[in-house]
């Protein structure tokens, strides 16, 4: 993959904001460097900006992702991505044509397929290696860039996004507040930000024990305890016996084996996963500045747009 020129335009400094040059490499063997005047230096390894020097605290998606490299992509899920796009911002995809869009967290990039495909030009973002799975997805895209970066630390210029959306991330960083507000700035006046979060509910609090021991398996002896997921299922489709089963051990509910034991240890296995409610994002949205606040059906979704003056 080569770095698109329209990304690096959109990039500066982590830390200081500044603007970035890019340096092309002494010899044919090395990477090139963007450098910034604050002393910093980030290389460009198969055309995607290296923002972080490790996959710090989502070492569980790199091992994920490297696994299920295309597993949740619209051809192994009859349009299941394209559907949970839309039930999860409120927009068809097909509204973002010809948009600058930022996938903050884009993981294998299951999403940024749907939308880049509909004619978006999509910034993927992420923390863990999976953006490594993302490029040899959709690296090809002339319309889609990949940024190795952490969200709480964006290298993006100031409103420089149309829209912006997170479906299922925030969460797994140390503070999902802060991990959001880091976002809006880089939105457009005008533009739209749309956030998956989980809600907090009674089943999550019985997962949240469980999740104190599962967080510290090897991930290697976690995914495959997640295999029982195929079996242990049916229990819970038996009758009165069957949801005080499902209530006592949470387990992906998935009709598909394979989606089952992966959504299962994408629950079991992140270190951070902290639980939300509508009034507590609702607020975020609103002491942000965000206007025409809208909640999807799907707890807990929500979408809101940057005042254009
Ligand atoms: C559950 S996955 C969701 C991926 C994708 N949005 C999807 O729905 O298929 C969560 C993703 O968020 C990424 N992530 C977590 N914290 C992050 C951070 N601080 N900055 C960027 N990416 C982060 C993880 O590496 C992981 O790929
Ligand atoms: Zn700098």
């Amino acid at each position: 993959m080569n770095l698109p020129s329209w990304l690096a335009d959109l990039l500066v400094c982590p830390f200081c904001g500044g603007d970035l040059r890019l340096q092309s490499p002494s010899e044919p063997a090395r990477d090139p460097v963007f450098v910034c005047s604050c002393g910093r230096s980030f290389p460009v390894r198969e055309g995607v900006p290296r923002f972080v020097e490790s996959d710090a605290y989502v070492s569980s998606f790199s091992f994920e992702w490297d696994i299920h490299r295309r597993t949740q992509f619209d051809e192994n899920t009859a349009g299941a991505s394209t559907r949970r796009f839309v039930e999860v911002t409120g927009v068809r995809p097909e509204e973002l044509h010809s948009q600058t869009v930022l996938d903050a967290g884009v993981g294998t990039g299951r999403f940024a397929d749907v939308v880049s495909s509909r004619g978006a030009r999509v910034v993927g973002l992420d923390l863990s290696y999976a953006v490594d799975v993302a490029r040899e997805n959709m690296g090809h895209r002339e319309n889609v860039g990949l940024v190795h970066g952490d969200i709480c630390a964006p290298p993006f210029r100031p409103e420089c996004f149309d829209f912006i959306y997170s479906i299922g991330v925030l969460h797994h960083t140390p503070d999902a507040e802060r991990a959001f507000r880091s976002l809006v700035p880089l939105l457009k006046r005008g533009g739209s930000i749309a956030v998956y979060l989980y809600p907090r509910d009674a089943s999550s609090r019985i997962s949240d024990v469980y999740r104190r021991f599962t967080v510290r398996l090897p991930k290697r002896l976690l995914y495959l305890l997640c295999h029982l997921a195929g079996p242990l299922y049916y229990l819970g489709e038996i009758p009165v016996a069957g949801p005080v089963f499902r209530f006592v051990m949470p387990i992906s509910r998935h009709p598909k084996w394979r989606l089952r034991v992966l959504d299962t240890f994408d629950w079991y296995s992140p270190r951070y996963q902290s639980k939300h409610t509508y009034p507590e994002v609702f607020r975020w949205f609103r002491t942000s500045g965000l206007a025409d606040v809208e909640l999807m059906d799907i707890p807990v979704c929500v979408r809101g747009r940057k005042p254009a003056a």
